[in-house]
């Protein structure tokens, strides 16, 4: 059984529901190709998330708020506290970012890139960006990664 985790934070509502439309495009794409008991989706607050749940992901995709021009302190937290029990241990893993911002987001793109390339994580999708309120556009593309992540680690191709 492989595992597609998902870990966000919000301060408000935005990224958690950003992070909604990423689980159901995953549970979507897995219950259209009959395949729920090839890949389990894991959502998690980054809070409640450590070094465990990334060291037990085939795949990761990560969900913040821009805050004064960065990633958000709770995902900083979440990437402190894993970064050095799971360095050397997640090289090649596929990840993806989604972000929620109020008119920028590129501070939170490259802070957390900038972290991930610690842990030599693989970029597997182009950051998906919110700008002021979500469009049913945006949530879309956001079920959209989710599928493509669920369905691509589900026929070992992402
Ligand atoms: C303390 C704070 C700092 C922020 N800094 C930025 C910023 O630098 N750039 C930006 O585009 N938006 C900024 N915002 C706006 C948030 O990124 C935006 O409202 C986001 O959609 C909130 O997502 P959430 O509802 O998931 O918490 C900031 C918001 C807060 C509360």
């Amino acid at each position: 059984m492989k595992t597609l985790l998902v870990v966000f934070h919000t301060h408000g509502v935005k990224t958690a529901r950003m992070a909604e439309a990423v689980e159901h495009g995953a549970r979507r794409a897995l219950a259209e190709a009959e395949a729920e008991g090839e890949v389990q989706v894991v959502v998690k607050r980054a809070a409640e998330a450590g070094p465990e749940d990334l060291l037990g992901a085939d795949a990761l995709l990560l969900g913040t708020p821009e805050t004064f021009g960065y990633v958000s302190g709770m995902m900083k937290d979440f990437l402190e506290r894993v970064f050095y029990p799971c360095e050397g241990k997640v090289a090649g893993r596929p990840y993806a970012l989604f972000i929620s911002a109020g008119q920028d987001g590129s501070g939170a793109q490259s802070s957390v890139e900038r972290i991930v390339t610690g842990l030599r994580l693989r970029k597997a999708h182009e950051a998906i960006i919110a700008l002021k309120a979500l469009t049913p556009e945006v949530l879309a593309q956001c079920e959209e990664l989710g599928a493509t992540f669920a369905a691509g680690l589900a026929i070992g191709a992402l």
